[in-house]
C-alpha cells in the first residue's frame, strides 16, 4: 500500500493527452452534452456526469482522490470553507428531535453553527466534558450524531476516539471527527469507526495561509448524499482553490513533521519558563493527554499548535502578544508562518463563560501556532517578548 506522501504527491490520478503530471485549472463552468436529448455529458468517475461548475470540476475532483487516499475512505468532496463543509455535513445528517453529542470545548463557529441550528429545526446540542467517558455516557436513544475534535482548540485536548469506538453502537449514531488539528499523518479517525472525517484544509492541508477550503471524507453512499446537498447549497470549492491545496499537500507530511519538532522544542523551552504559568500540549510527557495521543498517534508527532499561561493580568498577555515580532497577531493555525492568539477573544468566543472557566480558557492564555521558521529564531522572540 502506497504511503501518505506518495498519495500526497500522485494521489490525484490525473493524466490526459499531452502527458502532463500536475492537474490543470479547469475554470470553465460549462461542459457540453454529448447526446442530441441534452441529457447525457461526459462521465467523472463517482457516478456523475460532468455538467456544470457548481456540481462537479476535474481540478476539484483531483484534489478529493487526495483527500480519499489520505485518509483511507472510499470518496471525499471539496468544500469553500471548512465550515461549509460542517454547515452541509450537519443540515444534510441531521433532523428534527435529533440529540448531537458535542464536546463543551470546539471550534466556535460549529458552536454558533449548530445553536442556530437546534433552535431553528428542534434539535437538541448536549454539550459534555472533552472526554471519550462523557460523550459515550451521554448517548441515549435519541442521539444521531456525536462530533468532536481530534483535538480540541484552543486548549489541546485529546479525545480518546477508541474509547467512543469501544463503548458507542456507531451503527446507530454516527460519529463525525473533525481531524483538522492532527491531520492523517498523525491520526485516522476512520480506524476508530468515524463514519465522515471533516477538515478545514485552509489549515495544515492548504498549509501557506492562501486558500480557504474544506473537505469531507467517507463511505460512497454518505459522500453521494451529501454530494447532492452540496449541489444544491453550493459550497463546492473553485477549480483556482483546488489547485492550491493540491500543491499545498504535497508536502503535509514534511510541513506537519516539522511544525511538530519545531512546536515541541517551543513547549519544553516555554514550560521552564519563569514568566510562563502552564504550557497546553500533548507532546508533554507531564500533559494529561499524552498517554492518549500516544495510543492514539501514529508517530511520535503532536502538532503545531500549543497554548500557553502567561503568568499575569489580561494586560500583560496583551503586552506579551504585542511585542512579539516574528510570529505573527493572526487567527488561523497550520500554515507556514508562525501565529499568536489570544483565544478569548477569538477561537473561543461563543464558548459559554462557565464552560471557559472549567475548561480553562482564561484571560492569560495565548494559542501559538508554530511554523516552519528556524526554531532558535522564534525562541528568541518569544523570550524578548516575555521579558
Ligand atoms: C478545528 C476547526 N474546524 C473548522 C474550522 C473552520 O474552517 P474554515 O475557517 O476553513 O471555514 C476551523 C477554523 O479555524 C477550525 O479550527
Amino acid at each position: 500500500m502506497t504511503k501518505l506522501s506518495t498519495n500526497a504527491i500522485h494521489g490525484h490520478e490525473h493524466s490526459d493527452e499531452y502527458g502532463s503530471h500536475i492537474p490543470p485549472i479547469y475554470t470553465s463552468v460549462i461542459y457540453e452534452y454529448i447526446d442530441y436529448e441534452l441529457k447525457l455529458a461526459k462521465f467523472i468517475d463517482r457516478g456523475n456526469y460532468l455538467r456544470y461548475g457548481r456540481e462537479e470540476n476535474p481540478t476539484t475532483r483531483a484534489l478529493e482522490r487526495v483527500i480519499t487516499k489520505l485518509e483511507g475512505t472510499e470518496d471525499a468532496l471539496a468544500f469553500n470553507s471548512g465550515m461549509s463543509a460542517i454547515s452541509t455535513t450537519f443540515i444534510w445528517y441531521l433532523r428534527p428531535g435529533d440529540k448531537v453529542v458535542i464536546p463543551m470545548e470546539l471550534y466556535s463557529s460549529t458552536f454558533v453553527l449548530l445553536s442556530n441550528l437546534s433552535q431553528k429545526f428542534g434539535i437538541k446540542v448536549e454539550k459534555v466534558w472533552p472526554s471519550a467517558e462523557d460523550i459515550v455516557n451521554a448517548v441515549d436513544s435519541k442521539t444521531s450524531l456525536i462530533f468532536v475534535e481530534s483535538m480540541t482548540n484552543p486548549t489541546n485536548r485529546v479525545i480518546d476516539l477508541d474509547y467512543i469506538f469501544k463503548h458507542t453502537d456507531l451503527s446507530r449514531v454516527a460519529l463525525v471527527v473533525d481531524n483538522t488539528f492532527t491531520t492523517p499523518v498523525i491520526l485516522k479517525p476512520v480506524k476508530y469507526g468515524a463514519r465522515l472525517v471533516i477538515h478545514s484544509m485552509t489549515k495544515y492541508f492548504g498549509g501557506h495561509n492562501d486558500v480557504v477550503g474544506g473537505a469531507v471524507a467517507g463511505g460512497k453512499e454518505d459522500i453521494m448524499t451529501l454530494w447532492d446537498w452540496r449541489r444544491v447549497l453550493g459550497g463546492i470549492l473553485q477549480p483556482f482553490e483546488a489547485y492550491m491545496i493540491l500543491r499545498g499537500v504535497k508536502t503535509l507530511e514534511v510541513r506537519f513533521e516539522k511544525q511538530s519538532t519545531n512546536a515541541k522544542v517551543i513547549a519544553e523551552y516555554l514550560a521552564e519558563h519563569p514568566r510562563i504559568e502552564d504550557v497546553m500540549y500533548p507532546g508533554l510527557s507531564k500533559n494529561p493527554y499524552h498517554d492518549i495521543a500516544k495510543k492514539l498517534f501514529e508517530k511520535p508527532l503532536y502538532g503545531g499548535v500549543l497554548s500557553i499561561k502567561i503568568k499575569g493580568t489580561y494586560e500583560d498577555t496583551l503586552k506579551f502578544v504585542s511585542r512579539l515580532r516574528i510570529i505573527k497577531r493572526c487567527p488561523s493555525l497550520g500554515g507556514t508562518e508562525s501565529m499568536a492568539v489570544i483565544p478569548i477573544k477569538a477561537p473561543a468566543r461563543f464558548i459559554e463563560p462557565e464552560h471557559r472557566l472549567k475548561l480553562g480558557i482564561t484571560e492569560n492564555l495565548v494559542r501559538l501556532s508554530i511554523g516552519l521558521e528556524d526554531v532558535n529564531d522564534l525562541i528568541e522572540d518569544l523570550s524578548q517578548a516575555l521579558s
